[in-house]
Order: structure tokens, then sequence, then C-alpha cells
């Protein structure tokens, strides 16, 4: 089947991975990359999409208007929001909901006026993070780990699944992104739009533009390169917080087999990350960057934690596992996304010294 497929968000790090990788994987497919370019760094995709024959157009998701001549569109991912955690903390929330809830609600208007399917970007952050800390954890050598058996539902020592509880405080920006999911769903159900809700854990490869407050795995292994500084931030300060974490082309590889099997998605909300058996604890991340840049650097320790920390995440995938029938299950490792991203980070290090420090 042939698509003409929108990317809004498509000059960002997921944006641009899968507006080329959709166009690679079948050169029939019409990819429209849609972006205001606010992400520094961002501005460095265009001659990427460009090179990859994908059209880009400059617009705001904020403003309706910039969908107006726009026509065709069978599919629409919406890979555009402001992405960070803290947002909103020490800064106006205002503009964190015009992107991420107002945002949305125009890309899903836009989605509904061309009958196009919508294929949404969510996080795990819109799982509470007093009910995330409240779980039972074992303290190992090199990082934190969940018990088996927990006091509620919905988590295990294999992550968290989607029936996880979500009464309470999660975060603006989780707070945006589930607000959002509601949304979906209603105009799934009240004006049958198809549409598909993944929710992500860190994700991560060459292209992110990794900073402080968002990316973490690529401003590590960036300070690494570079020989910057890093801090162990929180949790006793040892380094020892654990994240499971996707490469950019598992995800696309999961997002090629739901834009071939629409119908079997629809109107799901799924849980999608490396799991346990792709994780890493800050501590080890610190390896594998040394490892892997021959580089050694000076790590503080701040035993405070950051505000909307969280000591641990692991997406339990088994729901998706079961709705493609094991069709889809992440083929790269932690050490393979540190090494493809070390290659970008080499072959582009002029462009990049001044974004990602
Ligand atoms: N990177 C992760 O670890 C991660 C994890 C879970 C979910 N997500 C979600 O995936 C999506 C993509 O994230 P990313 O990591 O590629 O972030 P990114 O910042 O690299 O990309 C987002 C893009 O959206 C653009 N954008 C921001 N505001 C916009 C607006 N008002 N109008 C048009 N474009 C706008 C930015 O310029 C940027 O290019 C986001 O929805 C994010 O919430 C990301």
């Amino acid at each position: 089947m042939s698509y003409r497929i929108l990317i809004t968000g498509g000059a960002g790090f997921v944006g641009s991975t899968l507006a080329i990788g959709l166009k690679k994987f079948n050169p029939s497919w019409e990819v429209v990359a849609f972006d205001n370019l606010r992400r520094r760094g961002s501005e460095l995709n265009l001659s990427r999409l460009k090179t990859h024959e994908i059209n880009f157009i400059h617009g705001d998701i904020r403003n309706s208007e910039d969908f107006e001549g726009i026509d065709g569109i069978n599919i629409i991912i919406d890979a555009s929001a402001d992405p960070s955690v803290l947002s909103g903390i020490d800064s106006p929330v205002t503009p964190l909901v015009q992107t991420n809830l107002l945002g949305t609600a125009n890309c899903l208007e836009f989605a509904s006026q061309q009958k196009a399917a919508f294929i949404f970007l969510s996080t795990s952050r819109i799982y509470p993070i007093k009910s995330l800390e409240s779980a039972l954890f074992t303290e190992a050598k090199t990082r934190f780990e969940w018990l088996d058996n927990q006091p509620m539902r919905g988590i295990s020592s294999k992550g968290v699944s989607e029936d996880f509880p979500l009464e309470g405080s999660r975060s603006f920006y989780g707070t945006t992104k589930l607000a959002s999911e509601l949304l979906i769903t209603e105009y799934n159900e009240l004006k049958g739009l198809k549409t598909i809700i993944n929710r992500c854990g860190v994700l991560s490869g060459p292209w992110q533009m990794g900073k402080v407050d968002q990316g973490v795995l690529v401003l590590w292994l960036a300070r690494h390169y570079f020989k910057g500084k890093l801090s162990y931030i929180g949790y006793g300060g040892t380094g020892k917080q654990t994240r499971d974490v996707l490469h950019v082309d598992d995800l696309l590889d999961l997002i090629i087999h739901q834009i071939q099997n629409l119908d079997s998605y629809n109107n799901l909300t799924l849980n999608v990350g490396g799991g346990r058996d792709i994780s890493f604890s800050l501590q080890e991340l610190t390896g594998l960057c040394q490892e892997v840049t021959g580089n050694k650097i000076e790590i503080g320790s701040v035993i405070e934690n950051r505000s909307a920390d969280v000591r641990l995440y692991l997406s339990d995938c088994s729901k998706l596992q079961k709705v493609c029938n094991e069709a889809w299950t992440p083929k790269r490792d932690v050490k393979q996304l540190v090494v493809d991203t070390f290659e970008w980070l080499k072959a582009n290090e002029n462009q990049l010294k001044n974004i990602l420090n």
C-alpha cells in the first residue's frame, strides 16, 4: 500500500530517524516532515531530510493554520513535543501545555480532517512518580533492581506494565502527555480515528541532541568524548539509577510493523522499551563510555535527588509482545547503541561540539 505520511517533530531526533527510515524502507511512501526547529540541533537534520527526498515544512503544531495546504495524508506520526521532564518546574507551564497538549489537539483535528491514522509517541513519564518510588527494590553491585513481588499491581522485576495505577503526580511533562493520550482515546471513540499510543521509555541513538535535562545516554557519551564533566545526581550519588533504553532503529522497526498492521494495533496503548534486558545504570554507562571512547573523565557526586527524578524505570512490554505475536522485539543492545552513537559523534564532531556540551 502506498502512503503519504506526515511526521510532526520531523526534524527532531525521533522524527527525523523515522522519516528517513520509513522512506528507505519503502521509497514509494511519501514522507513529509513538519517542525518549528525549536530544539537546538534539529536544524542539522534538514540537509539529511533533503538528501532522502523528504519534504520539509517549517510549521508549528500550536498554530492550526500551519497545517493548511497539507493534503492527502494517510498517517500522522506525532513526534513533536517539548520532551523534558523538568519543563515547567522552574519556568511557566503554559508554553509546555501549548505545545504538548494544545499541539496534540491540533494534530488530532488535522488527522480527523484527513481521515488519517494517528500514531502518538507518549512516554513512561505518565506513570506517577511517588508510586514508582514506593516500589520495593534492592541495591545490586552496579544498579538498583525491582523485586518480583510488589505491593501494587502492574510492576515486577520485569518492569512496569500498562496496569500500573495512574493516581498521583507525574511531572508537568508527563501530565501533558497523559492528557494527550486521553484526548486521543476520545478521537478514536467519537470520531472514528485509528490511533496507536506508544508509551516509550528512554529512546536513544545517533542524532539525539542530548542535553542535561533530556537525552541522558548521548549527554553521557558526548561528555566522555569531548572530555567534559558529569555528576551522579541523587540516590546516594553513586550512579545506580537505572533505565531501560530502546535504540531508535528498534523503534523504527516497530513503527513499520504498526503501519503495516494498523487494524491490529488500533486503539491500543502499549509500553515500548528495551525492558530489563536492554537497560543501564549510570555507573554501567560510564564503564561503556570509557570502553568505547577510550576516555576517562571526572564524575562528581551530588547526594540530593533532582526534581521529578525516579530511581528506576523498566518497561514491561508483555502486552506489546502479545499483540504483535513476537513479530517485533528489540535487536540492539546497550553496547551497540553506544557504539552507533559514538560513530555518529566521530563523523560529525565539528557540527556537534557546540551543541552537545
Ligand atoms: N527521546 C526520548 O527518550 C523519548 C522518550 C519517550 C517519549 N518521547 C517522545 O518522543 C517524541 C520525540 O522526542 P525526541 O526525543 O525526538 O525529541 P526532540 O526534541 O529531538 O524532537 C522534537 C521535535 O519537535 C519539534 N517541536 C517542538 N515544539 C514544536 C512545535 N510547537 N511545533 C512543531 N515542532 C515542534 C522540535 O523542534 C524537535 O525537532 C516526543 O513526543 C517525546 O515526548 C521521547
